[in-house]
């Protein structure tokens, strides 16, 4: 894990020191709120419905069980006794004073955490896969690579006032674990004997995006070798700059000019700015990143045999049997190096907590969890569950029952009930509807979890309104907030994905009322169940019978029906 050197210390304390004086002109009135907005907005402070909210940067997801500890008390002393864990890998703070933030940020810069540009219209904190470095799937280790760009990007006074905020991920699997199609720039590392001599390349995606108008990424470039990553990001950017909407909120993200000058042309016109700066001194060296990936080097392995399902399954308890085994296929992913496994720990226990959220007294045990059971490290994923990485396949049945005591061990990871869900009305100011008691309606519909298993892999996401922070475009079940009249509404999509298939889901037609929404839910998965071919997943079903049955099923007790909403779409 990346260790900060005197650099880096001493910017994330001066940072701390200059937001204490901040806060400080503030609170005697010497700064006004507009002057104050921006600064604030620069370290993660936002004001929100009933209180500020801090959002901390939690870098590719990646954090030791020290931070945890750090995260839990400051839970405990300067909010309610939870902080909650976002789809971008950050964790937010929905109560804490104006008074308390520098205090709060001082204790997180004594473990290398902060909260700069986790808000604001500059590059965010680079999210990445949280298996990587032990995915079996994996062709590269991104984290290097994220640690080298988020270096390249803090602070970088260029990209400081950019049109809109700007969001990287970075993956180097098979399998896309980041929605990476999503993000203003998607990089997908490779390793390809073919190319560039089988050293690290990037294909690079650009204008991905959900919010109001949902576009996936296009790929602008391909097999760039890594050490020019941030000559052509540069030049990226500055045409993102140059030639973004600033004079339109609403078309301001990158998304809207890669489209509105087709992805060719954005490309050429970044290759044209690229040409001046491409062999200039801002590349990274072969130095730079000896510096940087000497700490992402692999733990204290031991040398053990890899244990088929069946031995693992054999060391619980007959009591246990089919539970474990419940949890081992659900939320155990298979490692590369023999005898270890991966464990996701459920943050989407049914009907009791928002989804992400962990309490102070579980952020505790569940550090102590991985300094026994993992190295002392996590991390989370953009489905806002938390990762025991590296886990000897013998320990997993005395993991899962510590992780049981916790309420973490749910095996539901992949399932209809491990919902993404923003804060929506309940915290957020922005939000047109509420999401957290549609989520927990949902998860009490559908307690069940022979039955939950039966239906297999479905995601279902929840935004309160159409900026999509819980990702509802691409839920293979989807459920946005809408304001109709001052009433609370909600849009269902269908046939949304992530991943390598990633799709935008559509809108089936008019909005339920909230009420309505857990059975419309369960119309929808009826129509599956009755339709499905053998082993057909319910997205599969979808794409091969279309939207008819299910819409029919979800509007055949609709208390209103009538035009579908206008909510959704281009931007006006
Ligand atoms: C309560 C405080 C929050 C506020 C005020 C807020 C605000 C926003 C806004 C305004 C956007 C749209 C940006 C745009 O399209 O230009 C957005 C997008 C997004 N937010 Fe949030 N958000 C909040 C909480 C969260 C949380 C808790 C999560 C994770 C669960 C999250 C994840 C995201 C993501 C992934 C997007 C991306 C949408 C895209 O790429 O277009 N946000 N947020
Ligand atoms: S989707 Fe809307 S309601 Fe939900 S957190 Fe984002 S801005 Fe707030």
């Amino acid at each position: 894990m990346y260790k900060y050197d005197h650099i880096d210390q001493t910017l994330v304390d001066q940072r701390v020191a200059q937001f204490r004086d901040q806060v400080a002109r503030r609170l005697n009135g010497t700064l006004a709120e507009e002057e104050f907005r921006p600064l604030r907005l620069q370290n993660g402070l936002y004001h929100q419905r009933h209180a500020y909210m801090l959002r901390v940067a939690i870098p590719y997801g990646l954090f030791n069980s020290k931070q945890l500890r750090t995260m839990a008390l400051i839970a405990e002393k300067y909010d309610r006794g939870y902080g909650h864990f976002t789809t971008r890998q950050n964790i937010q703070y929905n109560w804490v004073t104006l008074e308390d933030t520098p205090d709060i940020l001082a204790e997180l810069a004594k473990v290398e955490m902060h909260a700069i540009q986790t808000s604001g219209n500059c590059i965010r904190n680079i999210t990445s896969d949280a298996f990587a470095g032990v995915a079996g799937d994996e062709y590269v280790d991104p984290r290097p690579v994220c640690e080298l760009l988020r270096q390249w990007s803090t602070l970088h006074p260029e990209f400081a006032h950019l049109p809109r905020k700007f969001k990287f991920a970075v993956n180097g699997a098979k399998e896309d674990r980041t929605v990476l199609l999503c993000h203003d720039v998607g990089i997908e590392l490779k390793k390809n004997k073919a190319v560039n001599n089988g050293e690290l390349t990037a294909d690079i995606y650009a204008g991905g995006g959900m919010g109001r108008t949902p576009i996936l990424g296009s790929l602008i470039q391909t097999d760039l070798p890594w050490q020019l990553l941030p000559s052509y990001l540069t030049a990226l950017l500055r045409v993102y700059n140059r030639f973004g909407r600033r004079d339109n909120l609403y078309k301001a993200r990158i998304k809207i000019l890669v489209k509105a000058l087709g992805p060719e042309e954005f490309a050429r016109q970044v290759e044209g700015e690229w040409l001046h700066i491409k062999n200039g001194d801002d590349n990274f060296t072969q130095a730079e990143w000896d510096r940087v990936a000497k700490h992402f080097t692999k733990p204290a392995y031991k040398s053990l045999t890899a244990l088929t399902n069946e031995q693992v399954i054999n060391i619980a308890s007959e009591a246990d049997k089919t539970a474990f085994a419940r949890w081992l296929e659900r939320n155990v992913k298979p490692h590369q190096v023999p005898g270890y496994a991966s464990v996701i720990l459920s943050l989407k226990p049914h009907g009791t907590v928002a989804p992400g959220d962990a309490t102070t007294a579980q952020m505790l045990a569940i550090a102590d969890l991985a300094d026994q059971y993992s190295f002392g490290e996590l991390r989370v994923t953009h489905e806002q569950n938390l990762v025991l990485a590296d886990v000897e396949q013998a320990k997993l049945y005395a993991l899962w029952q510590e992780a049981k005591k916790q309420k973490v061990a749910l095996p539901n990871v992949g399932l209809l009930t491990d919902i993404i869900a923003c804060p929506g009305g309940d915290f957020c100011s922005l939000a047109n509807a509420k999401s957290l008691p549609i989520a927990k309606a949902i998860q009490e519909r559908f307690d069940d979890l022979d039955y939950l298993f039966d239906l297999g892999d479905i995601s279902l996401n929840i935004s309160g309104c159409i900026n999509s922070c819980g990702h509802h475009h691409v839920g293979n079940i989807g459920v946005l907030g809408v304001d109709k009249d001052g009433e609370e509404w909600y849009q269902i999509t269908l046939g949304g994905e992530q991943g390598n298939d990633a799709a935008i889901g559509k809108v089936i037609g008019p909005s339920f009322y909230a009420d309505e929404i857990p059975d419309v839910i369960t119309n929808i998965i009826n129509t599956y169940v009755a339709h499905r071919n053998e082993d057909e997943s319910f997205i599969d079903a979808y794409g091969r019978l279309g939207v008819i049955p299910f819409k029919e099923a979800a509007y055949q007790n609709a208390k209103k029906k009538g035009e579908a909403d206008k909510t959704v779409g281009e931007d006006a």
